[in-house]
């Protein structure tokens, strides 16, 4: 493995590093376990950091390592401001951000605000208060309906399926949006609010660099005095004014949260992660606001030509409108990876990417998986030539598939288990990574994985990429590297490529980034060929992939 660090091209003084930082995310319980007891923790992102840094990337997000049960994953989080003792120590966070740091690599951690876990302090405090107190009002309780409370208030459904409202034995009952262990806060009451400005300058002041933000457009809440239906509420027009999400007034709280980013030097960045309709994302990237939001739309986009392009167009343009720099996302821990997605029949419905495929039982056989691999390294390469930030996913380098096949007793996630028969969950790109070829849990750790890895596993993994000059691993480190040295300023001009399966653009710097959809053959334009994810013969990219130039 490459024992140096490559150059950086910002400093850390640089207010504006996040418009167009590559960012990785890790996903600490699954990344590298270095205590051996199965589970991913702090230490093990420390061992890797030169790994981290081979790859280029600018920046990493960490997903939850706060205490928590692991109901959804670490989403639950019992205390904001420590570490689970499975993942490490304040200490071992500090050790961490010091060696991420040296090695130019800016940190940014998930703040969970929509909810807290059910172990939480505040919510032990509330289910041992009565009705009405003010250790309820942290949190959004209801009195049941029937003659002693013993119905919910309302037939809401939750997220992960199941439903949205739990009793607590005295005749009231409280919301979760998602499981039963993480209760929904009432953002109406200013001890939440002030709380979590603590947390983010508790972090701020441990040296992060920015935070991404779970479930954004959730916190503000205007339920009424009496709950519409399940039905009734999901009719209701998402323009702002719903009682449950993406309502106007959730942005004088990031109005709050970003007074306090701006009290540091540099100014510390967040992202929203805002399931909302397109022209309502602008909101949230706005710099009085969180400052920049995920756009989820190439992730949930067929591989073809025409829906990225008017996809890029769309939100190139949104981001004009909010002076925030836009944001691309192929991969995360939600979703199942892209290089499966892209290695599916072509879907039929509106149905989500790979939801048939995995509740068929997930076969790796019914893949396309070199056709898939192909598609993902072509989308990743078009991915880091566009202007804004890109948020890629711990496995992605290795072009890594999904786990399809995990057996059910071995499932950890809430949605499978809330959604029997509708949902399998997000377990299969959630498996621990594989460092080498082969022992026990491909390197992961001493103490085996704690969700299944599949003996292809080693073959994608660090040791077998590493030197081998065609694979994806190096294929990010170059493309990444490039990136750094090649990045210009934030526009693109679309050139003419006479099909419509190919897409070419220019960089105001002369960078060109030209994308076969198809496996019919395609004539360069003219330029110096910088690099390419498929084979060039002859001047002609052989089939889908993409290539850089500088013409
Ligand atoms: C976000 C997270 C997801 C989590 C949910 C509830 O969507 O990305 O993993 O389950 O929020 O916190
Ligand atoms: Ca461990």
């Amino acid at each position: 493995m490459t024992d140096t660090l490559p150059a950086h091209t910002t400093t850390r003084s640089d207010e504006t590093w996040w418009r167009q930082a590559s960012v990785y995310q890790i996903y600490p319980r699954s990344f590298a376990d270095a205590n051996g007891d199965g589970i991913g923790d702090l230490p093990g992102i420390t061992e890797r950091v030169l790994y981290l840094a081979s790859l280029g990337i600018e920046a990493v997000w960490l997903s939850p390592f706060y205490p928590s049960a692991l109901a959804d994953g670490g989403y639950d989080v019992d205390d904001y401001r420590d570490v689970d003792p499975r993942l490490g120590t304040l200490d071992d966070f500090d050790a961490m951000v010091s060696a991420l740091h040296a090695a130019g690599i800016r940190v940014i951690v998930d703040i969970v605000p929509n909810h807290t876990s059910d172990r939480h302090a505040w919510f032990r405090q509330a289910l041992a208060s009565p009705a009405g107190s003010p250790e309820r009002d942290r949190y959004v309780f209801r009195d049941g309906t029937g003659e002693h409370g013993e119905q919910a208030p309302a037939d809401w459904v939750s997220i992960f399926g199941g439903p949205a409202w739990t009793a607590v034995g005295d005749g009231q009952w409280y919301l979760h949006s998602f499981a039963t262990e993480q209760p929904d806060l009432n953002w109406a009451n200013r001890e939440v609010r002030d709380d979590f400005l603590h947390t983010l300058r508790f972090w701020s002041d441990r040296g992060v660099d920015g935070f991404r933000i779970d479930v954004a457009h959730g916190l503000s809440k205007d339920l009424g005095d009496v709950l519409p239906t399940w039905a009734e509420l999901s009719a209701m027009p998402k323009d702002g004014s719903h009682p449950l999400w993406d309502r106007d007034d959730v942005h004088e709280i990031y109005a709050e949260w970003r007074q306090v980013f701006d009290e540091y030097t540099p100014a510390r960045t967040a992202v929203a992660e805002a399931w909302v309709a397109a022209d309502r994302r602008a909101r949230y990237a706005s710099a009085e606001g969180l400052g920049q939001a995920f756009n989820f739309d190439l992730l949930e986009a067929d591989f073809d030509a025409g829906a990225f392009r008017s996809i890029i167009e769309f939100n190139l343009g949104l981001a004009e409108q909010s002076g925030s720099s836009t944001t691309w996302v192929f991969s995360n821990h939600d979703v199942v990876r892209h290089a499966t997605r892209y290695a599916l029949p072509p879907r039929t419905g509106d149905e989500k990417q790979g939801g048939a495929w995995l509740l068929a039982g997930g076969s790796q056989d019914v893949l396309d998986q070199q056709l898939g691999l192909r598609r993902a390294r072509a989308a990743t390469m078009l991915e880091l030539a566009l202007p804004g930030s890109a948020y890629l996913y711990q496995g992605e380098e290795l072009g890594l598939q999904e786990v399809g096949d995990i057996p059910d007793a071995e499932r950890q996630d809430p949605a499978f288990f809330r959604n029997p028969g509708v949902d399998v969950g997000r377990d299969g790109c959630r498996v621990p990574l594989p460092w080498t070829r082969s022992g026990p849990s491909f390197g992961f750790g001493t103490g085996g994985a704690h969700l299944p890895q599949p003996a292809w596993f080693g073959d994608c993994s660090v040791e077998a990429e590493d030197t081998d000059p065609g694979s994806t691993l190096n294929l990010y480190r170059k493309a990444l590297g490039l990136r750094g040295q090649l990045q210009s300023e934030e526009h693109l001009e679309w050139l003419e490529t006479g099909r419509d399966d190919v897409l070419a653009f220019r960089r105001p710097n002369g960078w060109t980034s030209v994308t076969v959809f198809t496996d019919v053959p395609y004539d360069l334009p003219a330029g110096e060929l910088l690099l390419a994810s498929a084979p060039v013969a002859d001047g002609a990219l052989t089939g889908v992939g993409t290539v850089w130039l500088r013409a």
